[in-house]
């Protein structure tokens, strides 16, 4: 059978439209939102590329970058990834066609809302909350929606059994509902002001508990469901302890909850809080490592294939950073480590420790597995661009987290350096201006980062134009067939 009936039968049986679109948006909004990350890199050396305009200022921009990287491309490579696991290890077309599509658009439009409103200076000032009221009502439709369609498609399943990538995905999307809720409790003023319900110390501390866990759910959890499918798909090797996914995912979600004081060490949050933030972030290791170890073992009688294959060295290197800045970010939540590194950007590093090495890596494997399949092509236009892909990935995450590391630490050292008088020894304009090569550092490793998303979208774009259509590497859904993916208990019961 030609591949094209393949892909038009599994067309009926699953709705791959809305997980193309999806996957597309996912790789433009990543050039679109680290674009805009590279110029306000840019911006950190030579401020006058703000250009005299309030909406280039660094200060609008700056949440244009994380709103950018984090809810339009994290978000999209999580609707397109979600939706597509859930009807494959589920076995059944997605619950409703009509509300996916609207999750499609009205995300899409949160985003664009997104792009036009920063800015023009619109904010609500809480850090990855900045949208203001009617975009959270938007927000607020577009997830009850999203919602619907996973736990209806669970709901409809065929086969008995929950795959485990499911849990993780379906935890983010309840976790981050109430999140959103809860921290966007505000009061319109106007169309376009609102204030927040909580004052004074509630709100930062509100405030960090939904900030640490859009870090836990929506940048850790929701990418483990990821990798829960796609690392055994693409090492065509069964998860390598389905107990240790579900230890360590209970785990996970009952400590990520505790961890936001760790945001707010040495403020005016009361001190039991603090302790409490830092020991649970020491505890989250534990979970933290249970979930990368599972990863990296899978790859157990696989490695070899790490030589020629290009996405599992994605997938790969996605999880040794997920080990590593997990283990940096419980080291940074000990008051004393925190003091030095608080303020400083070190902190940045470590955020894109994750951000780049993690989620973004995770994602770049993701999909490169996903888009052939979603268009029946056997894999991508040019492995070879995939390989240059994560040759300039893994250049740019070293060069950018090793320069702010070493800013980082040289800025914490230089702020608390004193004479034996008591002065002290730098002015802080010292310390911006030792800071200016490991900026310049930043930049290219950026640059190149970029660059790297930059190649994808053109080998994205070859492989839906590409003419050859191959045989199936997806196999043809019937009744019987259960996703490899499945193992553990589920392959018995399925
Ligand atoms: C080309 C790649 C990227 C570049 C050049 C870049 C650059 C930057 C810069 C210059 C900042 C501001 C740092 C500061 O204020 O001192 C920043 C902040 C941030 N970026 Fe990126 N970024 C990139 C990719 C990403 C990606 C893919 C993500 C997430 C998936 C991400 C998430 C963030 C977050 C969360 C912050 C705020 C950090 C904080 O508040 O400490 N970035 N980025
Ligand atoms: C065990 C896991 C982790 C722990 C305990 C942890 C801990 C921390 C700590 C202590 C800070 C610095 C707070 C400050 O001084 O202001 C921080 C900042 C941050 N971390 Fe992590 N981290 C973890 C994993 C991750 C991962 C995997 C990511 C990304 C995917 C991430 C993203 C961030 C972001 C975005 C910030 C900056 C928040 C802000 O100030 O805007 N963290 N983390």
């Amino acid at each position: 059978m030609g591949t094209s009936d393949t892909v038009g039968k599994q067309a009926e049986v699953f709705n791959y439209g809305v997980v193309r679109q999806f996957a597309i948006a996912t790789v433009i909004w990543g050039v679109v939102g680290m674009a805009v990350g590279v110029l306000i890199a840019a911006q950190l050396i030579w401020p006058e590329l703000n250009m005299d305009t309030p909406w280039l200022s660094y200060g609008r921009l700056r949440p244009l970058h994380t709103n950018g990287v984090i809810f339009a491309f994290g978000g999209s490579a999580l609707f397109a990834t979600s939706y597509y696991v859930v009807q494959r290890t589920c076995q059944v077309r997605l619950f409703s066609d009509k509300l996916a599509a609207f999750t499609f658009w009205g995300w899409q439009a949160v985003l664009v809302a997104a792009v036009i409103t920063l800015p023009l200076g619109y904010t609500s000032t809480k850090e990855y909350a900045e949208l203001e009221w009617p975009i959270d009502i938007l927000i607020t439709l577009v997830w009850v929606a999203y919602a619907v369609v996973f736990f209806g498609t669970i709901a409809k399943r065929r086969v008995k059994h929950i795959y485990v990538a499911n849990w993780f995905f379906g935890s983010y999307i309840l976790t981050i509902a109430v999140l959103h809720i809860f921290n966007n409790l505000e009061l319109p003023v106007s169309l376009w002001k609102s204030y927040s319900a909580y004052a004074g110390v509630q709100d930062a501390m509100v405030q960090w508990w939904y900030g640490h866990n859009a870090v836990g759910f929506f940048l850790t959890t929701s990418f483990l469901g990821m990798m829960y499918y796609f690392v055994p798909k693409q090492a065509e090797r069964p998860v390598y302890s389905y107990r240790l996914s579900i230890v360590h995912f209970w785990a996970l979600a009952f400590t990520y909850m505790w961890a936001g004081p760790h945001h707010l060490l040495y403020t005016s949050l009361p001190d039991w809080t603090q302790s409490l933030g830092m020991a649970l972030s020491l505890i989250l290791l534990a979970p933290s490592w249970g979930g990368m170890i599972n990863g990296i073992m899978t790859m157990s009688g696989a490695w070899h294939k790490l030589r020629t294959d290009p996405i599992l060295k994605f997938m790969v290197v996605a999880l040794s950073f997920y080990g590593m800045s997990t283990f940096e970010g419980s080291m940074m939540s000990i008051r004393t480590v925190n003091a030095l590194s608080h303020y400083t950007d070190w902190t940045v590093g470590h955020v894109h420790s994750g951000a780049l090495g993690w989620v973004a890596m995770i994602t770049f494997g993701s999909l490169y597995y996903m888009i052939p399949r979603l268009y029946g092509r056997k894999q991508m236009a040019s492995m070879k661009l995939v390989e240059l892909h994560f040759w300039m990935s893994t250049l740019g995450v070293v060069l950018y987290i090793s320069a702010m590391w070493i800013a980082g630490v040289m800025q914490g050292l230089m702020w608390r350096a004193t004479g034996i008088d008591g002065t002290l020894t730098y002015s802080f304009v010292e310390g911006v201006k030792a800071t200016y090569p490991f900026y310049v550092i930043r930049l290219l490793g950026g640059v190149c980062f970029l660059g790297g998303v930059c190649v994808m979208l053109w080998n994205t774009l070859m492989t839906i134009k590409g003419q050859v259509r191959v045989n199936p590497v997806v196999p043809l859904y019937s009744p019987d067939a259960i996703d490899p993916a499945l193992v553990g208990p589920a392959s018995a019961t399925a």
